[in-house]
């Protein structure tokens, strides 16, 4: 689907039109990325200018009432559910725990099928596209699909993703608009939620559950807590902070088009307008992670969970071409999960690391057997493997090949990995607090 980076076209087109800024920011990956040259060690990897958003001094009536929310295990048909037991700010509104799946239902007695994504750095997720347009110096690069909110981009905004977990059986479980309209009504801002939303809001539940929702984004759009910028990734790039030799190692092999090339779909560069850097691009790719026996839904041999072309997401179930595909995420804060991609099949960086180095050199390592050989990409039905990417590296090599990635390389990849984790600095890009 992707096309090969045009990061280099990129730097020529910059030098044409005379090195802007942002032009060079964004040339970056390509400067550095010719690798462990002595060219490249020459350049300094810090200071580059960006936006930071800035932080509202108190958040309006509806997002005030969307805090409360988020927290309010009420909400929830078990009584014992919040938005918050899944996404906790304590983890970077990532799930708490090592579970693949979060239990949920009325008794918590049921499980859901994908593991809990961050709800940090959000706010730059484009609408869902089938062909992302991204400018490029012959014209417009085709990403192919991309964006929109949840791991298969179904949801077009956060207020429509809102309702999804309140009425989703697995999760909060309310059968209902009613249900939700008939708990907020019981909830303990009830008088706050009329004053707010109108004094009849509750006799209307359609409404009342859709302001539900738009406080819920309102909540997660304006609290700075979703968008902090602390990490010591941010403090380097604003020269208040400097990378150790190994987490230098790491950027370069992250940018590295030979070697990591994390950055074509983890975007390490400022964007539009001198935004932070996402560490997304939001694209839709088949990775090929191993199928996971962790979740229920998996002891269906029948079952997949498909991504784009369903079974979850349903308008997109015919396009063959999709089916596999999940949303790149960010990478910040990933090093403090305890969970890896969209069916939580790792448990720890390393393994990520180690299965993008050697998915494709040393496949019996990953996917299960049959007959003593490996099944690859065991997660999906025969006829939709082909969908694997196959053109990015690392991505690109045959069982038995020498890995892209050295040990060594991985161990560096780690470190600076870690400095995408907030928390380093009180202020965005600010000196560590240490
Ligand atoms: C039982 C655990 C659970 C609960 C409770 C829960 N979520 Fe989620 N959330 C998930 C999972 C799992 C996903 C990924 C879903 C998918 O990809 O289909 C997700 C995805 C999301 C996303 C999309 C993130 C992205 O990367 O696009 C948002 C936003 C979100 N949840 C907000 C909420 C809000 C608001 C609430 C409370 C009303 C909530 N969640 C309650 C588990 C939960
Ligand atoms: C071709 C695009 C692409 C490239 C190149 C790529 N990734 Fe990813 N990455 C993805 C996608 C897509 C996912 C989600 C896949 C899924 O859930 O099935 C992902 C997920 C991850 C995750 C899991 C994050 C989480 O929250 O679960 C980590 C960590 C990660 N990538 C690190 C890297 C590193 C390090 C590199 C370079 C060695 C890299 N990626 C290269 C597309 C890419």
């Amino acid at each position: 689907m992707r096309l090969a980076s045009s990061g280099l076209a990129a730097l020529l087109l910059c030098a044409a039109l005379g090195l802007t800024v942002v032009c060079r920011n964004e040339a970056r990956a390509a400067v550095v990325a010719p690798a462990a040259s002595a060219a490249a060690r020459k350049i300094d990897p810090v200071t580059m200018w960006v936006r930071y958003p800035s932080a509202r001094d108190a958040l309006d009536p509806a997002a005030a009432l969307g805090r409360l929310m988020f927290f309010d295990k009420s909400l929830s048909a078990s009584g014992q559910q919040a938005c918050a037991s899944c996404h906790d700010p304590a983890h970077a509104y990532g799930p708490p725990n090592g579970l693949a799946v979060q239990p949920g239902g009325p008794a918590l007695e049921r499980s859901g099928t994908r593991a809990v994504p961050s709800l940090r750095y959000l706010r730059f997720t484009p609408q869902f596209s089938r062909h992302l347009a991204r400018p490029s110096s012959d014209g417009v690069e085709d990403e192919g699909p991309a964006g929109g909110f949840t791991r298969d981009g179904a949801a077009p905004t956060l207020h429509e993703q809102a309702l999804l977990p309140l009425l989703n059986p697995v999760e909060m479980a309310n059968p209902d608009v009613a249900a939700v309209e008939a708990r907020l009504r019981k909830a303990s801002y009830a008088a706050q939620f009329r004053r707010v939303f109108g004094d009849d809001i509750f006799e209307h539940p359609a409404a009342a559950a859709t302001k539900a929702a738009a406080a819920l984004q309102a909540f997660q759009e304006q609290d700075p807590s979703f968008e902090p910028y602390t990490s010591k990734f941010d403090a380097a790039m604003s020269g208040n902070a400097v990378f150790t030799a190994r987490e230098l190692r790491g950027y370069t092999t992250f940018n590295d088009p030979q070697k990591g090339n994390c950055a074509k779909c983890h975007v390490d560069a400022p964007g539009p307008g001198g935004r932070p850097a996402q560490f997304t691009d939001y694209g839709m790719v088949a990775l090929g992670v191993p199928r996971n026996p962790d979740i229920a839904a998996n002891r269906d041999p029948r079952y997949f969970d498909l991504g784009l072309c369903g079974p979850v997401r349903k308008d997109l179930a015919r396009e063959g071409a999709y089916c596999g595909m999940f949303k790149t995420p960010t990478l910040r804060n990933s090093s403090s999960r305890q969970v890896f991609f969209h069916n939580g099949r790792f448990h720890a960086m390393d393994e990520v690391l180690h299965f993008y180095a050697e998915r494709d050199t040393d496949p019996t390592k990953w996917y299960s057997r049959v007959n003593g050989k490996a099944v690859a990409f065991d997660d999906l039905p025969a006829r939709h493997r082909p969908n694997v990417d196959h053109v990015d590296v690392p991505f690109t090599l045959r069982a038995g090949q020498r890995p892209l990635l050295s040990d060594a390389d991985i161990e560096d990849l780690a470190a600076f990995l870690k400095t995408l984790d907030d928390g380093y600095s009180l202020a965005p890009g600010g000196k560590s607090t240490r």
